[in-house]
């Protein structure tokens, strides 16, 4: 049997759902395009976690730019310390991150032991441990150059000939601190209080790989939950601390490398997990993962080290998903304190303090911040089925990831079933049942696109349908038809 992330990498290219940008043109990596049944699916991902995270959190979604003048990348340390260790090589002149090269020396070594305490090295360290094991320039052979900082924001310019400096912004985050004070106000905000953005973000990848989980630009899906330190969670919009106390995940500890079901409520006495309110997003994610379709297996949480964690973070618990690339980061779950509301306070001059009770204190932050690209890459990794069965592969993907819930298809190219099929078409449109139409190729063969792609349910228009107004209805995974009058499936 195929292994699912080779048939899924092999439907991926077939069927254009994504591809690398620029193509007529010499590729850049880190840089891919969506077709249009990847644009479905990834907005089908935006929409669950819409539906499901901001709802079950009543957060409130905003949008804010994606330019950002420097002083607030000043005021929240990008630009001083959101960094990666570059090296060059001395004759070819190709740029690595040291620390991944590092890494791979070791996986091709199997010395799982060195391969994570990479994690932990600064630059002298890694600048040692490059030397010392011989590692070379991986394009050319030969010796490497030094360790440099390399700073991974894009950098522009505002305005014609001015000197205010910008840059695109590395994560969502910002505009929502920026804006905390404002959207407080305005909206009459109590405290503790979920805001959201879902958008793109930019980050100069020093290698980009493996397909989507190192592009450079991608899309965050992000959630900032602000609350009173001094307060304890006990229930937040309905969901109480007992619920999720007593609910388990799979869960890594930091020294540890294997992964176990572990009660949220014990890593909350442990100090494993900082903090209620984190506690509360990593539960939802937990839920959110069954949403999208990932089963149990193929995801866990992990403690970030210490000397891991980003310059913000108080503590961070990552979530992981198997793909081809191994296990791989899809949301990074931090404990922000007011970090960033008391830098911004700092360059601002502003209060961003808010009145609790008569007193004035400033929120803390727990922050969810999903990547979609890699969640897409960890979903189509995981949901591919060998089709020998039936004589080709599909993407099990559910009804709220799947890109369309209906492919109606007229038996053959006759003017009387495609007219049937375009009425079909559009009474399911305007119910808002995601469907697409096509006459073109053998019933088999559309069958078979349908199911390759993930799409739910096949609809048949044949003579008899012209007589008693009812279609056949093929399940995408059982394969099994049943008749059905027009009206009833919806
Ligand atoms: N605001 C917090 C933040 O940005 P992060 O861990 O740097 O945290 C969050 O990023 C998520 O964004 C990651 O868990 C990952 O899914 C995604 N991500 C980060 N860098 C990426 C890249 N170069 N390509 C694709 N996705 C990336």
């Amino acid at each position: 049997m195929e292994k699912s992330e080779k048939i899924a990498n092999d439907i991926i290219s077939r069927r254009g759902i994504y591809y690398q940008a620029f193509g007529i043109y010499k590729e850049i990596s880190g840089f891919y395009d969506y077709g249009p049944i990847g644009l479905r699916i990834r907005r089908n991902i935006e929409n669950t976690w819409r539906r499901f995270f901001l709802g079950e959190l009543n957060a409130l979604e905003v949008e804010t730019t994606l330019i950002l003048p420097e002083i607030v990348l000043k005021a929240s340390g990008h630009l001083a310390t959101f960094t990666d260790p570059i090296i060059d090589c001395t004759v070819c002149k190709a740029s690595h991150r040291a620390d991944k090269l590092l890494e791979e020396f070791y996986e091709k070594k199997g010395d799982t032991k060195a391969f994570s305490a990479v994690k932990r090295m600064k630059i002298p360290e890694l600048e040692k441990e490059i030397s010392s094991s011989g590692v070379k320039c991986p394009k050319c052979g030969s010796k490497l150059s030094k360790i440099e900082s390399f700073n991974l924001m894009f950098k522009t310019q505002i305005g014609p000939g001015s000197s205010e400096n910008g840059y695109l912004r590395p994560e969502t985050a910002q505009g929502i601190f920026v804006d905390f004070k404002n959207l407080f106000r305005v909206y009459g905000l109590r405290l503790p209080v979920c805001i959201s953005q879902a958008g793109k973000v930019f980050r100069n990848e020093i290698s980009p790989r493996q397909q989507l989980s190192r592009m450079r630009e991608f899309g965050q899906m992000e959630t900032e939950l602000f609350f009173d330190p001094g307060a304890e969670l006990e229930e937040f919009n309905g969901i109480w601390f007992d619920t999720f106390a007593k609910a388990e995940i799979t869960f890594m500890e930091s020294n540890s490398d294997e992964a176990r079901e572990r009660r949220i409520g014990e890593l909350l006495d442990l100090g494993i997990i900082p903090n209620r309110h984190l506690a509360l997003l990593i539960y939802l994610e937990d839920k959110l993962m069954a949403k999208m379709g990932l089963s149990k297996e193929t995801y866990r949480f992990r403690q970030v080290e210490k000397e891991e964690l980003p310059h913000y973070s108080q503590g961070n618990i990552d979530l992981e998903a198997k793909t081809e690339y191994g296990w791989m980061e899809v949301a990074g779950n931090a404990s922000r304190s007011d970090f960033d509301l008391s830098q911004h306070a700092k360059l601002s001059g502003e209060e961003l303090g808010v009145v609790l009770d008569g007193k004035r204190i400033l929120p803390h932050v727990a922050e969810a911040s999903i990547g979609i690209d890699r969640l897409l890459l960890a979903i189509l990794h995981n949901s591919a089925v060998d089709g020998s069965e039936r004589g080709w592969s599909y993407l099990k993907l559910n009804e709220n990831i799947s890109p369309y819930h209906f492919a109606i298809f007229p038996l053959q190219k006759d003017e009387k079933l495609m007219d049937k099929a375009r009425e079909v078409y559009s009474l399911l449109n305007e119910r808002n049942l995601s469907s697409y139409y096509s006459e073109t190729g053998g019933i088999g063969k559309r069958y078979a696109r349908a199911d390759e792609i993930g799409v739910l349910s096949c609809i048949t228009i044949d003579y008899q349908t012209l007589e008693d107004d009812t279609v056949t209805i093929r399940d995408r995974d059982t394969t099994k038809q049943i008749r059905k009058k027009i009206g009833e499936i919806f």
